[in-house]
């Protein structure tokens, strides 16, 4: 196996615990990797980098193309941008990708949930340009380009294809935003109709695709939305399947890719050793996927499956009380 290089960034709250956790579950499954440790959010200021985003973390990120990174806190309402939303403009990272599916073992209202979210990861809501338009009055703009409406489009159904996936479904509200959100379902038909007529392809207006979600997940496959819908959508679903412990995801841009759970940094429990590792374990495994190191991958996978199977070793919030070492040792135990 030849050595990869691999960013790595901890991240803030819960990030170092479960980024420490999932390098040793990576390490044991024998994948050959240099980490390149380097810092993003609150914990690159501590480091005294004079940036949330230091241009030394974007730039290992752009040479070796490959990144690992933990949650980071974002201030409410005051303070600096996103991290994410500026790690995802910067690196151009504009399809998050986000398996949900039922895990044997983790309990939960449904069976057989086993579908893809595939957010648009550059544009929408999240362009952050708000403006005060008078004293009381405040804005903030949608935007939708039809070059990346039609990106994110062909990414889902390439993805959907390459994965024999056989429904894509796009949420949208283009009767309330017509131009917007009509921008983002015509490029979406148009890459149906012209390029990939053999999927089926719906169309649900995304207050009703929620309901559907909840009643009957499984009837869902690839699901395609814009930017917000994509987040809220996402922690909907990993409600589905046992909570944001269990989701992995991915940010995928033509030059690189930076996997990342979709939970966020949990200061309710950040610091107390608690926080389930597994999201990070399984987006580590995407990763793994991702450059091609498919035995690695599969391995990692049969640990935590063994794992969850048997019941024995569970974090908090899968109604168990291991500690997140305990659940990553019992991953590496469990690999053979
Ligand atoms: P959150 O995902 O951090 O937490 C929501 C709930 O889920 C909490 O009760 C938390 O304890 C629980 N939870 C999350 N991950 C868990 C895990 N691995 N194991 C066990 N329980 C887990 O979302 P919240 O509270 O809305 O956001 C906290 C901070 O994280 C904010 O600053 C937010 O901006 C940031 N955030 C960062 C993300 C990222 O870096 N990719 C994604 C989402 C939020």
């Amino acid at each position: 196996m030849a050595k990869h290089t691999i960013v790595l960034i901890p991240g803030d709250g819960i990030g170092p615990e479960v980024t420490n956790a999932t390098k040793r579950v990576v390490s044991a499954a024998g994948l050959s990797v240099d980490w390149v440790e380097l810092p993003a959010g609150a914990a690159a200021i501590e480091q005294g980098f004079d940036s949330v985003l230091p241009e030394r973390t974007l730039a290992a990120i752009r040479a070796h193309k490959v990144a690992l990174k933990g949650p980071v806190t974002t201030p409410v309402g005051k303070g600096f941008t996103s991290v994410n939303v500026q790690l995802r403009k910067k690196l151009n990272l504009y399809a998050a990708v986000r398996p949900v599916r039922s895990l044997a073992g983790v309990k939960t209202r449904y069976e057989n949930v086993d579908m893809i979210i595939v957010r648009e990861n550059t544009e929408g809501l999240y362009s952050g340009i708000e403006n005060e338009v008078v004293p009381g009055v405040v804005t903030s703009m949608k935007v939708a380009s039809e070059a990346a409406c039609t990106r994110i489009a062909r990414y889902a159904f390439r993805y959907a294809t390459k994965r024999k996936r056989k429904k894509i479904t796009v949420f949208h509200k283009a009767n309330i935003m017509k131009l917007t959100d009509g921008m983002f379902l015509n490029s979406a038909r148009k890459i149906y109709e012209d390029e990939y007529p053999n999927i089926e392809y719906e169309e649900v207006i995304i207050d009703a695709g929620c309901m559907k979600l909840v009643q009957n997940p499984d009837r869902m496959d690839v699901l395609l939305m814009e930017n917000l819908y994509g987040d809220l959508v996402s922690d909907l679903c990993a409600g589905l399947v046992g909570g944001l412990g269990v989701v992995p995801g991915s940010n995928i841009g033509d030059d690189a890719a930076v996997f990342e759970a979709v939970h966020g940094s949990a200061p309710d429990i950040a610091g107390k050793g608690i926080a389930n590792p597994l999201a990070l374990v399984m987006t580590a495994e995407m990763m793994i996927h991702h450059i091609g190191e498919h035995a690695v991958g599969d391995k990692i996978r049969k640990g935590y499956d063994a794992v969850l199977a048997d019941g024995a070793v569970k974090t908090k919030d899968l109604g168990g009380s291991a500690t997140t070492d305990q659940f990553a040792d019992a991953i590496i135990a469990k690999m053979g």
